[in-house]
């Protein structure tokens, strides 16, 4: 039961976001992409970051050709805080706002927590948490707290239960909605709504690829790949993987006015997946033998 992704222009007015700039770290991936864009089909102009100037370019390029709204990229890597003051006073030069934030930037890969190192677990709560932490204060006293805003956290579901090979992005993401609670206790007085949005499996996405490939070299991988997603649809009670409008779909609502008395709030877009399968790995082929003998 495939869904199409929607158009943004038929649920909310085009000219909703006219005049307003939302940050976005991660910009380039494919799941906040499609918020961008969706953004920008509202009339709203758009800074991305990303580490990658490459493709920063060429995605603000793509969407400014796709919107006639403005894109811009900055270069920066979340894991270097000293460089976050000077990325974002260049965004308010350039824009003159950040009305809205989206902490979108992740890392994750599969690990058991064995084979971590300490810095590989560092790394991936610096990305995630640290970063959702930084970028939001430093947004918040530059702009928000004079003028007010939106802050949206992209959360994952994996922290509910523990979700096995994940202690680093289960840690991290744990972290990420504690700060969106906190966060929207202390800055709600000044207007600043913060809340975050939860993905299940997105279709088309790079986190869901690297998830779903267990067995690096095998030359089956394709095929088990295939088979652990319809596997993992028939779990989904909605019977479909998310699609990024889905997702974008929750962030445009949080950003709008509709959602103006809502703060602190994690939405779930899973199809409900956290109620059927937590621990989603348990569907790989050959799960039982890496579980008894890790070989990653
Ligand atoms: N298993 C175990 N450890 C791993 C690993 C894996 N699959 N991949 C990386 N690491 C470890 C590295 O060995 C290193 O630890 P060490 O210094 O003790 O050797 C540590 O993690 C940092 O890796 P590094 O490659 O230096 O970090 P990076 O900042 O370049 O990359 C990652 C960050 C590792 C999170 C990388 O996966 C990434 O860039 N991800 C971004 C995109 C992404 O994950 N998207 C999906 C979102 S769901």
């Amino acid at each position: 039961m495939e869904k199409k992704e929607l158009a943004i222009k038929d649920y909310f007015k085009s000219d909703l976001f006219k005049g307003k700039v939302l940050l976005l770290t991660g910009g380039t991936s494919k799941m906040l992409y499609k918020i961008a864009l969706d953004f920008m089909e509202l009339g709203g102009n758009v800074a991305l970051i990303s580490r990658r100037k490459e493709e920063l370019d060429k995605v603000a390029k793509e969407l400014m050709n796709k919107t006639g709204q403005i894109a811009k990229g900055y270069v920066l890597n979340l894991k270097f805080p000293d460089e976050y003051e000077k990325i974002v006073d260049e965004v308010l030069k350039d824009f003159g706002s950040i009305n809205y934030l989206l902490n979108g930037a992740a890392g994750n890969f599969l690990a058991f927590a064995e084979n971590l190192s300490y810095n590989a677990f560092k790394t991936v709560l610096e990305i995630d948490t640290l970063a959702t932490f930084y970028m939001s204060k430093i947004v918040y006293t530059k702009f928000m707290k004079k003028n007010g805003g939106v802050i949206v956290n992209i959360s994952a579901n994996l922290h509910h239960l523990g979700t096995l090979m994940n202690s680093h992005a289960s840690a991290a993401k744990a972290g990420v909605d504690a700060i969106t609670k906190t966060l929207a206790l202390e800055w709600g007085p000044f207007n600043v709504r913060v809340n975050g949005v939860c993905p299940g499996s997105i279709e088309g996405t790079e986190g869901l690829d690297r998830l779903s490939k267990p067995e690096k070299n095998d030359k089956n991988s394709e095929k088990k790949s295939a088979d652990l997603m319809n596997k993992l649809i028939k779990t989904i009670p909605l019977q479909r993987l998310g699609t990024r409008s889905d997702v974008s779909s929750a962030c445009i609502f949080l950003f709008s006015d509709l959602a103006s008395y809502i703060s602190g709030q994690t939405i779930e877009v899973d199809g409900y997946s956290k109620g059927t399968l937590p621990n989603f790995l348990i569907g790989f082929p050959n799960f039982d033998k890496m579980w008894l003998k890790p070989k990653f």
